[in-house]
């Protein structure tokens, strides 16, 4: 991937890639931000408005734009499709996605399109499969935002409970974005010590932590039941990818990642610390998990999969 050209398509310009689009503005991290959506005007508005910031910011060029655009774009990121309504889960979501996602990847491989998709639209890990089947592109360059927000959920309310900086947590949800997902605490280190030591120390039970987890998988029901919807966070997730790409950081983060006998796993994308560079998904980290965690990743991937095989696989 050429990296004088920093170049992003987005296709979406919901809530998610509204602010998927404000954070990329904020931390100047694309050359170039192409807008597409079925809502043409909203696209052409929001391109105006997000120019209204540049002055004060860094990226100058943004524009509403055509599947054609993606011909030279270096990320191709998916926000289009349904959210959920309050009550729905994210596995819900998926026959009218899959729909809007077949009619989003065709035209952009047709462009010549030959960079990297990251994929947001719920269910992700589903449609993160199902764009990599559609596109034929290579598993590397096809990933989803998997378990990014849920691990920033997680890090968040562990930061607040053991009374650090958030940025101090090294902790991971893993397996699917939703209902089924789960931390791995065993692994999880605040400033280089094993979380475990500090809560032991800290009088912080395995209850408690439990607490936290469950917290954490049932967030964006809270966050949709007040305001209908959650944007920020993963808006924030998609920048955060986004930038690690482009800079060729090699950055550790959580993805969506095609799974190749990790975790025993194969055929599925699921939520897994990554190495995250110019060429998209450059390692899978793979976590060490007890009989139990195993036990969860195991039932997070057989439920990605049936649901899978129900819609396209
Ligand atoms: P939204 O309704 O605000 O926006 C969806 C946008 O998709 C709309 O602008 C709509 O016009 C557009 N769209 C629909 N069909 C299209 C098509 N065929 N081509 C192009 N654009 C099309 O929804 P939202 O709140 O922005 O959520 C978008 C998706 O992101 C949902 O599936 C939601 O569940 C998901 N989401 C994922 C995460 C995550 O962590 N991965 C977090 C929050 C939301
Ligand atoms: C989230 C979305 C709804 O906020 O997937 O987790």
């Amino acid at each position: 991937m050429a990296q004088h050209h920093q170049k992003v398509v987005l296709v979406g310009d919901g809530a998610v890639g509204s602010s998927y689009a404000f954070a990329l503005m904020q931390q100047g991290i694309a050359e170039e931000l192409v807008i597409v959506d079925i809502m043409k005007e909203r696209t052409e508005g929001d391109a105006l408005d997000l120019e209204d910031a540049a002055p004060w910011t860094f990226n100058k060029n943004v524009y509403s734009g055509s599947y054609d655009d993606a011909k030279d774009a270096d990320l191709v990121v998916i926000t289009a499709g349904a959210p959920q309504k309050p009550g729905e889960t994210r596995l819900d979501l998926v026959d009218k996605n899959l729909k809007i996602i077949k009619s989003i990847v065709s035209p952009i491989v047709e462009s010549g399109f030959n960079g990297i998709f990251l994929v947001a639209a719920n269910p992700v890990d589903i449609l993160t499969m199902a764009v990599q089947k559609f596109s034929g592109f290579p598993k590397n360059r096809v990933f989803g935002s998997g378990t990014s927000l849920d691990t920033a959920r997680l890090r968040m309310a562990l930061a607040k409970k053991f009374n650090v900086s958030p940025e101090a947590v090294d902790a991971y949800i893993l397996g699917e974005h939703g209902d089924s997902e789960f931390a791995n605490f065993d692994e999880a280190l605040i400033g280089g010590r094993p979380l475990k030591l500090w809560a032991a120390e800290a009088g912080i039970s395995d209850a408690d932590l439990d607490q936290i987890l469950y917290d954490t998988a049932h967030k964006a029901y809270e966050i949709i039941n007040r305001k209908g919807a959650t944007f920020y966070g993963i808006g924030t997730s998609l920048a955060r990818i986004t930038r690690a790409i482009f800079r060729d950081e090699k950055m550790v983060l959580p993805v969506g990642a095609w799974m190749e006998g990790q975790y025993g796993l194969n055929d599925i994308y699921i939520g897994t610390p990554a190495v995250i560079g110019a060429n998209g998904v450059e390692a899978v980290i793979e976590a060490t998990l007890s009989e139990e965690e195993a036990a969860k990743m195991a039932a997070s991937a057989k439920t990605l999969k049936e649901v899978a095989e129900g819609g396209f696989a």
